[in-house]
């Protein structure tokens, strides 16, 4: 146990933030996050000599991240002893490190921690009265100036109170406001906004979220072009269906939920425009042109698709049609044209077409006497064709 462990090198060892948080919240977690007075690099090492597993080091903060054999991952930090000079002559005051480690972080409810050491293993240790606040549903911070610290905690504060469904606390909710007022937002990097975004996007009902955003008005604080207008938040909405109609589908591999989002948000943009928001957020040049390919992407399979509907093709067009786009894309394309036939067509795609696979392979077509060549790629695309319009057996129907 990582308590015993610390205690042989002299070092208290807690458990803290989130992963206590939520046993109390009774949700599931499984980041472990421990803080150890002392050197918790030199904690980490000897946890690995101890239960195996591989350790990452950054001397710089302190920190390390160790990777157990199970697979779980635990992140080490450290929790220095400070001194506070007061002023006036009043002397130095040492504090318990764990108690300023807590403090600076950013809710309440992240603040708490619980002892491993074996003399005191499993008791809580809350500073801040986080306890009071979980039972009455509110999220705080720990001091005024949390937000000038840093001002993705705006966009946490919302993430948290969407997630557990606790109401902002009042003096939190006039230090946003006066946060957003003074544009603390326009001083974040393009990288660390995307990144709280893209969590944002990865919550359970990011809709919610993204409206709590916009109440603070912190969407436009971003980038004007990211306003929630009403029609994105129909696609907004839509979107929600589709990717909830999707996840109960359980369809490997998952679809990144945060992606169809995104696409959502920023309907409606030209292209000039999305490149606007992408320089933002700090796009790299990779993340930029996969989005606006996929964008591009969207745009001609809908257009295919119509025409495809207009001349009545046959099922194996649709397949072929749908097969290079990303399920993201595809499910955008379903949230994008509600109550419309093409949905329908999509979602057949999606739940039926896709699954259907040859049982010849290029080695059949050899065994037949076709030489190998380029050929090969068009026959088997002809026969997967022919299966798709219902003339030869598959695996998925047999
Ligand atoms: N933290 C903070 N300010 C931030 C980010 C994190 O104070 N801008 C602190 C919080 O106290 C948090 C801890 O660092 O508990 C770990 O961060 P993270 O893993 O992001 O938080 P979790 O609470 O575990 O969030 P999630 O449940 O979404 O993983």
């Amino acid at each position: 146990n990582a308590g015993k462990l610390g205690q042989k090198l002299g070092y208290a060892v807690y458990v803290v933030g989130g992963f206590v948080r939520d046993v109390l919240l009774k949700h599931p977690n499984t980041d472990v996050d421990l803080v150890v007075e002392g050197d918790g690099i030199a904690f980490a090492a000897a946890m690995t000599r101890e239960m195996g597993g591989r350790y990452k080091a950054h001397p710089k903060f302190k920190t390390a991240v160790v990777v157990l054999p199970s697979g779980q991952r635990v992140d080490v930090a450290t929790a220095r002893l400070e001194y506070y000079e007061y002023p006036a002559a009043l002397p130095t005051v040492e504090l318990s490190s764990i108690k300023m480690d807590l403090y600076r972080r950013d809710f309440t409810v992240n603040a708490l921690a619980v002892h491993l050491s074996p003399d005191r293993y499993g008791e809580l240790v809350d500073f801040f009265g986080a306890q009071r606040d979980i039972k009455d549903r509110v999220l705080r911070v720990l001091h005024s100036l949390s937000f000038v610290e840093d001002p993705t905690r705006i966009v946490r504060a919302i993430r948290f109170s969407e997630r557990f469904g606790f109401r902002i606390g009042g003096q939190t909710d006039r230090l946003i406001k006066n946060a957003v007022r003074h544009s603390f937002f326009h001083r974040l990097s393009g990288s660390r906004v995307f990144h709280e975004l893209q969590l944002i996007l990865e919550e359970k009902t990011p809709l919610a979220c993204l409206r709590r955003m916009h109440d603070y008005k912190l969407l436009a604080a971003i980038h004007p072009l990211l306003a929630l207008t009403p029609p994105r938040e129909t696609v907004l909405m839509e979107v929600e269906n589709v990717i909830n109609w999707y996840r109960l589908l359980y369809i490997e591999p998952q679809p990144q939920a945060w992606l169809v989002y995104f696409l959502a948000l920023c309907s409606g943009m030209d292209a000039e425009q999305f490149a606007v928001v992408g320089k933002r957020l700090n796009f790299s040049k990779r993340t930029a042109g996969d989005i606006a390919t996929l964008r591009m992407r969207i745009r001609e399979t809908a257009q295919g698709l119509f025409n495809w509907e207009y001349h009545k093709g046959p099922l194996s067009e649709l397949y072929f049609l749908m097969e290079p786009l990303p399920v993201e894309g595809a499910l955008f394309l379903m949230a994008r044209n509600p109550r419309e036939p093409l949905q329908k067509y999509v979602s057949l795609y999606l739940t039926t077409l896709r699954g259907k696979r040859l049982e010849i392979t290029g080695n059949d077509l050899k065994g037949i006497g076709i030489a190998p060549g380029p050929d090969y790629t068009s026959i088997l695309r002809r026969v997967r064709g022919s299966v798709i319009d219902g003339h030869a057996p598959c695996r998925a129907e047999q």
